[in-house]
């Protein structure tokens, strides 16, 4: 196997609302800048694609121009580019490869696609060096999942929502209690302040083998909703309860599968991972011991997906010029050519 002597990869993140970029050197971040078309979708209470699309395309000029001043960097510096290409929105997701695909040209050097969810298995490694194996606990917008992580590039989903991911309620029921889109970081705020026992939410709990991993939060959802409806109640105690009970689930699944692989080793990633009251929840859990990463990479970053294409590129991976979109991209689900040389 040729190792290339990559240097310094820039990674491209569009699959939502955040045009991310970053710069990585050898696993170090040397650089990264992020923009959100969040103000535009606060009116609609959600990202509206094709609003989210066109401000990618507004925005990724200013971006890639920040990406670079911030590292010292002129763009033929870039020896390697790194994109998302699912899952996500599809519109989003192609200003991204677009703008890849064109800069591996120009620049004449490889691009490879990769999956979101890697990026934010990979975003732990900035911050903390872990053994393999390890556990992932993937919480964010889209996504809720207990994730193996075997080796470099190689992972065993164990489980997986059967309905709403968390940061899905969060957002939900902020936007029912008046919050602009995304909810959780004012949400966070409160369930600080409040009683998370005044309130007791069902947790659903599975019984038959296939599911006892799974995830559910439509029920939590339709309680707290419930309660809102009722209009009695103390906004602090509400969503304190609602994100104790988040939390017991999530705590109830890894300890299982702690249980069931022996593994206590457990990062915990993606937007809703940021959140003081859950980090605060875990580090009181005994036999466990979990890794966070700093907010700035909890949320959507262009650094986590350069610290994955490195990985790639570094093993002669390299994604063709017709890679497309794939908004239900799974993980493992991947596109790339493997080469001898580039
Ligand atoms: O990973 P992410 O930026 O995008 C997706 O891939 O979905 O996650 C966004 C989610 C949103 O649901 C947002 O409300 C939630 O992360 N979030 C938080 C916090 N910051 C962001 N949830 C709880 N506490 C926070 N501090
Ligand atoms: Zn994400």
């Amino acid at each position: 196997m040729i190792k290339l002597n990559l240097m310094k990869v820039l990674g491209i993140e569009t699959s939502c609302d955040d045009t991310s970029m970053g710069v990585v050197e050898n696993g170090k971040l040397i650089s990264m800048v992020r923009s959100s078309s969040e103000e535009f979708h606060i009116r609609y209470g959600g990202v509206v694609p094709e609003i989210a699309a066109r401000k990618h395309l507004e925005l990724f000029p200013f971006v890639l121009k920040e990406v670079l001043e911030k590292g010292k960097l002129k763009l033929r510096d870039i020896e390697g580019i790194s994109v998302t290409f699912g899952p996500g929105l599809v519109g989003s997701l192609l200003v991204g490869i677009e703008l890849a695909k064109s800069l591996s040209f120009l620049l004449k050097v490889p691009f490879i696609g990769v999956n979101h969810l890697e990026g934010h298995i990979y975003s732990i490694f900035f911050e903390h060096k872990i053994d393999f194996p390890f556990l992932t606990l993937l919480i964010s917008g889209g996504h809720t999942e207990i994730i193996i992580v075997q080796d470099h590039l190689k992972y065993k989903i164990i489980g997986t929502t059967l309905d709403d991911a968390c940061g899905e309620i969060i957002d939900k029921i902020g936007r029912k209690l008046g919050f602009p889109y995304p909810a959780g970081k004012e949400l966070d705020k409160l369930a600080l302040r409040g009683n998370p026992n005044k309130y007791n939410f069902t947790l659903p709990r599975f019984k038959d083998i296939k599911r006892k991993f799974s995830f559910s939060f439509s029920g939590m959802k339709t309680q707290a909703l419930n309660i809102i409806n009722s209009k009695n109640f103390v906004i602090e105690d509400l969503v304190s309860s609602l994100f104790g009970g988040i939390s017991e689930v999530l705590l109830d699944r890894v300890r299982l599968v702690s249980k069931e692989t022996g593994i206590t080793n457990i990062s915990v990633v993606g937007g809703v991972s940021a959140s003081k009251f859950l980090r605060k929840r875990f580090e009181k859990e005994k036999g466990l011991n979990f890794y966070f990463p700093s907010p700035e990479f909890s949320t959507d970053n262009g650094g986590m997906i350069a610290l994955v294409g490195e990985e790639y590129l570094k093993k002669g991976f390299f994604s063709p010029f017709d890679l497309d979109a794939m908004s239900h991209l799974k993980l493992g689900e991947n596109s790339y050519l493997k080469c001898d040389k580039i």
